[in-house]
């Protein structure tokens, strides 16, 4: 018993600090929990900065939930793809929060829906 918890804690040892996310880094939100809060429908704060429309709340809240993308990994598709397309929105976000010069250009390139589905959202059932 004894040893069995040692194994278990020296794994969850090695495989914290061999892990390229540190603990703090854990996201807060899922992939979906982005799409439905942040992206989903005309009237969300996505479709929002498309339309030029968005608020203040709207660009914190963005910059929130990108911020936990790249930290999420999706069912399907490549891993670097993935890594390069979340972290470029996640970039943007932030740019749009932090009311950054071009942070528009960067967040409609990087806020593609469907090159990023075609890639990485699996088919659901
Ligand atoms: C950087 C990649 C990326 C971008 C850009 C992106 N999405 Fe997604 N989206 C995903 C992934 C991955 C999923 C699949 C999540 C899952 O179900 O596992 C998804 C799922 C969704 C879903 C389904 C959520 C659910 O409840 O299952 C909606 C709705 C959605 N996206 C809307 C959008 C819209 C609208 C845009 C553009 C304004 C957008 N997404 C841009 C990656 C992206």
């Amino acid at each position: 018993m004894r040893n069995t918890l040692l194994i278990v804690a020296g794994a969850a040892l090695l495989s914290a600090g061999f892990s390229p996310l540190r603990a703090a880094d854990k996201p807060k939100h899922t992939i979906e929990e982005i799409m439905e809060q942040g992206f989903k429908g005309k009237q969300s704060p996505a479709a929002r900065v498309g339309k030029g429309e968005a608020t203040k709340a709207d660009f914190k809240l963005l910059a929130e939930l990108t911020h936990d993308l790249p930290l999420n990994t999706p069912e399907m598709g490549d891993a670097k793809s993935w890594k390069t397309k979340a972290t470029a929105l996640a970039a943007a976000g932030k740019a749009l929060a932090e009311g950054k010069p071009g942070a528009l250009e960067l967040w409609k390139e990087a806020a593609n829906c469907k090159a990023c589905h075609t890639d990485h959202k699996p088919e659901k059932k």
